[in-house]
């Protein structure tokens, strides 16, 4: 049997993100409130032998073809290790499924190696500064130079192409991108900013404060000329080549590196979107910003065959809405945040 995970407006899904726990160990301002939030019990989270059989599914019978495992922090799942080994066994239609990581890179520096070697293809870091006293006031943790740590230490595993994701916003670290994209390009990472998306604590987003593609741009080519790639296909990150500013003939010459932007806001990809997503505690959700979730655990618990759980999950994706509306009048967030949802 092979179905695929086709929307009523003709998207498919073909790619699957994992939530591997809602805790963290930072407090980024634009995720979680100061205190934390009150975590999901651990009996209502998947355990290892659940995910394991959910993925199985994905990949054999929904034509998933690539899984990102996310959080909350997936490095805090003591048995990441073990569950991205497993996950490298899969072979469905298309082979194995590209398996790759979206963490704060806290700890990656004692895990990175392990984790290569267990079948993880790449990383993707959180990285909203490279200013100390900027990282510690938006992570509310002062944890910048274990941070740098963790990158290296997933470069030096080759974890590759490894990409850094930065939140951008007007008032906070807006004026720092150019010297971020700086360090990437030193570094040989591929900076992407990310427009700043209504999805963190009530009342911590403003459109005002979003700082938009256009002005990302804008700041970048006060020191750099950038050139847009085409065919951005399914994936959020528009990309653009980066030269140097005094640069004359581009069409001869190497770029530095790239650079992208996740224009959720201002360029929503929402019809391209090929996403599936899994929560910590076994629901699943069609869209970042789905109202209404389902619980494959629920029915996974009740005793539900491979066939019925992979019927579920197609029917749960027949109903993705359209696209976020974030600019709609009466737009809702979805009652779970950020880090509970898996970003
Ligand atoms: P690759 O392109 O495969 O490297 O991964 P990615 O960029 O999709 O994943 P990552 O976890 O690094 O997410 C980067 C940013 O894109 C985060 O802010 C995500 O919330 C956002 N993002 C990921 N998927 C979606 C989506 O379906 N819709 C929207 N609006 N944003 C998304
Ligand atoms: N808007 C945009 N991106 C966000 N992230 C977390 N919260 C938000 C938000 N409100 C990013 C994180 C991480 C990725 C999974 O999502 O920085 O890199
Ligand atoms: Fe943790 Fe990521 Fe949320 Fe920051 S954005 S608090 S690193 S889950």
């Amino acid at each position: 049997q092979s179905l695929q995970l086709t929307d009523k407006y003709g998207r498919v899904a073909t790619d699957l993100r994992v939530s591997l726990t809602d805790r963290c160990n930072l407090r980024c301002t634009y995720c979680m409130p100061a205190e934390g939030l009150d975590w999901t019990a651990k009996e209502e989270i998947l355990t290892d032998e659940e995910i394991l059989r959910l993925l199985n599914i994905a990949v054999n019978t929904l034509g998933i073809t690539k899984i990102r495992f996310t959080g909350g922090e997936p490095l805090l799942r003591r048995s990441l290790v073990t569950l991205v080994a497993e996950a490298a066994k899969l072979s469905g239609p298309n082979g194995r499924p590209e398996l790759s990581l979206t963490t704060n890179a806290l700890g990656l520096d004692k895990q990175a190696e392990q984790l290569a070697q267990a079948g993880l293809d790449r990383v993707n870091i959180s990285l909203d500064s490279v200013d100390r006293q900027t990282y510690a006031r938006l992570a509310r943790r002062d944890r910048l130079p274990d941070v740098l740590k963790g990158i290296a230490a997933a470069k030096a595993a080759g974890l590759t192409p490894i990409k850094i994701n930065t939140v951008a916003m007007k008032d906070q670290n807006l004026t720092q991108a150019e010297q971020l994209l700086t360090f990437c390009l030193e570094h040989g990472y591929q900076l992407r900013f990310i427009e700043h998306m209504p999805l963190g604590p009530r009342h911590t987003w403003d459109l005002s404060k979003v700082a938009t593609a256009a002005e990302i741009i804008e700041i970048l080519e006060t020191k750099y000329q950038l050139r847009p790639r085409p065919n951005r296909g399914s994936a959020p990150a528009e990309l653009w080549d980066v030269f140097p500013r005094e640069a004359i003939d581009l069409d001869g010459m190497e770029p530095l590196g790239s650079v992208g932007i996740i224009a959720s806001v201002t360029r929503p990809f929402c019809g391209d979107c090929d996403r599936t997503r899994l929560t910590a505690d076994g629901s699943l959700r069609s869209c970042l910003f789905s109202l209404e979730e389902f619980s494959l655990r629920d029915l996974m618990r009740g005793g539900a065959s491979d066939e019925e759980l992979a019927t579920a999950w197609a029917q749960t994706m027949w109903q993705k809405p359209a696209g976020h509306g974030i600019h709609e009048v009466g737009f809702e967030p979805p009652k779970r945040t950020m880090s509970a949802i898996g970003g």
